[in-house]
Order: structure tokens, then sequence, then C-alpha cells
């Protein structure tokens, strides 16, 4: 009772911290700030919005959706913008660099963008802007990637599982291999709601990224292993989930070179390959983009195994759910 009592208290402080209170537009920061309930039900509307596509058409007519980017992006940018298009509706994509942002604060410019659209996605770099974006905000925010959450991913990645197993994701078994990042800590916050039963193997740790508040609950329900052993992991795993070692922002950044060559050399060992995945059915999942030879190889991202494209085809129906639940 007061373990309840605790979790919803903090659930209040967040959802505030996060401006989901009454009388504010609802955002979308993390699945940690929604219930269950509805992030079960933005998962079901996903499902049907995939099935019967020609239902929704029009949903969104005459309204805009503002897209901004501080970061490079291929699927977030162009599933939101083609969801919009077959919603009946518009979206308009901004480069930060381009913009007054650079000149103004994050919270009258987004005051300001309220004003002429109906919704604001933002890939920002810090977590902290966003929600300053989202304070600023009187029309929802919802969170395309920060240094701490990838919401977005997290459903088309829920809709992927339950597309495959044709039935909710409950009781799947995930096993993640790479390192803790923004796309663990939605994966932690989504399969809390739904009962995922998740595996994580994190060499990579960076305590500053990891939500506690999170992985203390999903371990608290008793869906959280955490190993090393790769192999074990992917044992009797349904699905095996790898992602880049290196954040984008940084791939290509000589001044992160060394630290690149530190994460090679030690991730090298849980590479997603055909070796490692030898006794286990599982399928295979990666978020995109992939760099093929370093968390995958491209034998395994293009195996029959592989459920890596339709993952990244289904960003597109669950953009649709969350633009169609946060309208
Ligand atoms: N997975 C993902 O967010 O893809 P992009 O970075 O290409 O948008």
């Amino acid at each position: 009772m007061l373990v309840f009592f605790t979790h919803a208290l903090t659930r209040i402080y967040h959802q505030k911290e996060a401006g989901c209170m009454a009388g504010t537009p609802k955002h979308l920061i993390d699945w940690k700030y929604r219930d269950d309930a509805e992030i079960r039900e933005v998962l079901a509307l996903a499902r049907r919005v995939k099935r019967q596509r020609w239902e929704f058409q029009g949903h969104l007519q005459g309204r805009t959706l503002v897209m901004i980017f501080q970061k490079t992006s291929t699927r977030t940018r162009v599933s939101f913008e083609a969801g919009m298009t077959e919603l009946g509706g518009h979206a308009i994509n901004l480069d930060w660099h381009t913009t007054n942002f650079t000149l103004s604060d994050i919270r009258s410019e987004t005051r300001y963008l309220s004003r002429n659209s109906a919704f604001i996605m933002a890939r920002l770099r810090s977590h902290s802007d966003l929600l300053d974006m989202a304070a600023g905000a009187t029309v929802p925010v919802i969170n395309g990637c920060c240094n701490l959450y990838h919401p977005c991913q997290a459903l088309a990645d829920m809709l992927t599982i339950a597309e495959d197993r044709d039935a909710d994701p409950g009781g799947a078994r995930l096993t993640y291999i790479g390192a803790y990042n923004n796309v663990v800590n939605s994966l932690v916050s989504i399969s809390a709601a739904l009962g995922v039963e998740l595996t994580l193997v994190c060499p990579i740790r960076d305590r500053a990224l990891v939500d506690e508040e999170s992985r203390s609950r999903l371990l608290g329900l008793g869906l959280l292993t955490e190993t090393l052993d790769a192999k074990a992991a992917v044992a009797d795993a349904d699905y095996v989930y790898t992602d880049t070692w290196i954040d984008m922002e940084y791939f290509n950044d000589p001044a992160f070179a060394g630290e690149k060559d530190r994460r090679c050399e030690l991730m090298l060992p849980y590479q997603v390959n055909a070796a490692l995945l030898a006794d286990s059915h599982a399928k295979v999942m990666h978020d995109m983009p992939m760099h093929l030879g370093f968390e995958i190889t491209g034998e395994v991202a293009e195996s029959e195994r592989s459920i890596i494209y339709d993952q990244a085809e289904n960003r597109l129906d669950a953009q649709k759910a969350i633009l169609l639940t946060l309208a």
C-alpha cells in the first residue's frame, strides 16, 4: 500500500514536471508519465490504424505539426510527415540551426509556435530543453528523441512485437544488447506498462543517463533481468534488440574518436551476429540507423529472423496513434 502510494505521488510529481497536469496540454515526454491503461489504448489504436489505414484518412484535416530537429533523422522525420499527410494534415520541418531558437529563448519561441500549429514534435539534444519547450507550449509537445528518452520508437517497437505475435506484447521475452541509452529508458518504461519481460545486456552504462525510477519499477514488477552473459540472454528470448553503441551526434565527431574506439573494443564481443544467435529462435530488432559490422552484422540484419524493416515501417502507425491521441 505504501509502495503504491509512493509510486502515485512520484508519478504526480513527474507529471507536473513534464507538464501533464489538468489545464496544460498533454505532452509525450516519455511513457513513464502516462497511465498504463492509456499506453495500452495508444498501442491498440496503432494496431487499428495500421490494419485500417483508410478509416483514419482526414482525421487531422486542417491541423499542422511543426517538427524541429537539433539532430539528424530519417525515420522520425519521414514517418511524422507521412503520418500527417495520410491523416489529412500538414507537417512543417524546421532545422533548429536555421531558426531563431538559436537567437532567443526556448519558451518564447515555443509559445509562438503554439499559435500557428496543433502539435510540436521536437528532437532536442537535452531533456531539460525539451521540458522547457513543453513548459512554453500551449499545444502538445512530442519527444522525438532527447538524451534520455525515445518514446515514439518504443511504441513502434511494441507495435512490432504485438503484430509479430498477433497478441498483446505482455509476456514477450525481449533481450536488449547495447549501451544503456535513451532507447533503453523508454523500453523500460513501456515494458512496465505492457508486461514485457525485458533482459538488458548493457556493458556501457552511464549512471547519469539511466532512469532509475523506471528501472526500479520494472525490477519491482519482476520483469527486468540484467546480465552481461549475452549468450544466455538470447537463449530463451523471443526478440533480440540492439542499437548503436555511440549516440548519433557523436558518431562522426572527431573529438569523440577515442571514446568511439574504446566503446567498439568493449562492445565487439556483444555484437549481434550469427554465432551469438546460433542456439536461439529469437527474431532480431534494431531501431535504425544500423552500423553494420559494429552492433549487428549485415548477415543478421538481412536474415529471415530480422523484423527490422517492419519495426521501422511501424514508426508511421505509431506516430499516427500518438497524434490522434494527443489531438
Ligand atoms: N530510430 C530513429 O529514431 O530513426 P531516425 O534517427 O532516423 O529518426
